[in-house]
């Protein structure tokens, strides 16, 4: 499978939304990465529903939610009827990572598990059959524009194998500092999706931007 761009819109004109939302709609990116703050499992806020609902006018490319927030099992219900395609929880914020992945499920979105860069790929080895998407972040999540952490691409390998081995079917994003210094490596590693923020909303001809990602590592 061809891997797949999520451009992230915490890096977009927030008074333009709608604009940059329908850049990313005319691209060749495959979804819009949504990134939910609540201050407290992060320092930082970012939006939350009203928002979300308004890019969902916008948007029929899948929406591909990652929330950066305590006990996410309250919002649940909240993502799914906002037709969230994806919703992402962190493991640390989970104490119940299995009953919270089998609620996402159920609610009839696909399931994903994000990992921040200190923790090991061990904390999901349980859950592996239960999961549709695991998010490594290679940064520290909480603000957009942040330096790649290289340990990452092997991280990401290492997962790799471990779906092989495990035969599960999940696939691999990673998060946080990716452009087009490094997408080629992380592609060729195992990735399947390419979250890009500030390398797509701050490069001159954003379009154009996504096509080289797109067309890395192949
Ligand atoms: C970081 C967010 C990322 C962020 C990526 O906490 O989860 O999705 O928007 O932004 P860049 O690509 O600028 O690092
Ligand atoms: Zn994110």
């Amino acid at each position: 499978m061809a891997h797949l761009i999520a451009p992230s819109l915490l890096a977009a004109d927030f008074a333009h939304l709608g604009r940059d939302v329908d850049m990313v709609e005319r691209s060749h990116a495959d979804w819009h990465h949504i990134d939910v703050m609540d201050g407290l499992f992060v320092p930082n806020i970012s939006y939350g529903m009203p928002v979300i609902e308004a890019i969902g006018r916008h948007a029929s490319k899948p929406m591909d939610v990652h929330l950066m927030m305590e006990a996410p099992d309250r919002y649940i219900g909240h993502f799914a009827k906002l037709n969230a395609a994806v919703l992402t929880v962190h493991a640390e914020a989970c104490t119940h990572l299995h009953r919270t992945l089998g609620a996402i499920r159920e609610a009839g979105m696909k399931a994903g598990v994000a990992l921040n860069p200190h923790t090991p790929l061990s904390a999901i080895e349980e859950v592996l059959g239960n999961l549709d998407l695991v998010c490594l972040m290679s940064v520290n999540p909480g603000f957009g524009g942040q330096k790649f952490i290289a340990n990452t691409t092997s991280k990401v390998a290492r997962l790799a194998a471990i779906r092989d081995t495990a035969g599960a079917e999940f696939l691999i994003e990673v998060d946080g500092g990716v452009g087009r210094g490094n997408a080629g490596d992380l592609v060729q590693a195992g990735a399947d999706v390419l979250v890009a923020g500030s390398s797509v909303f701050k490069a001159e001809d954003p379009l154009a931007e996504i096509d080289v990602l797109k067309a890395a590592g192949q």
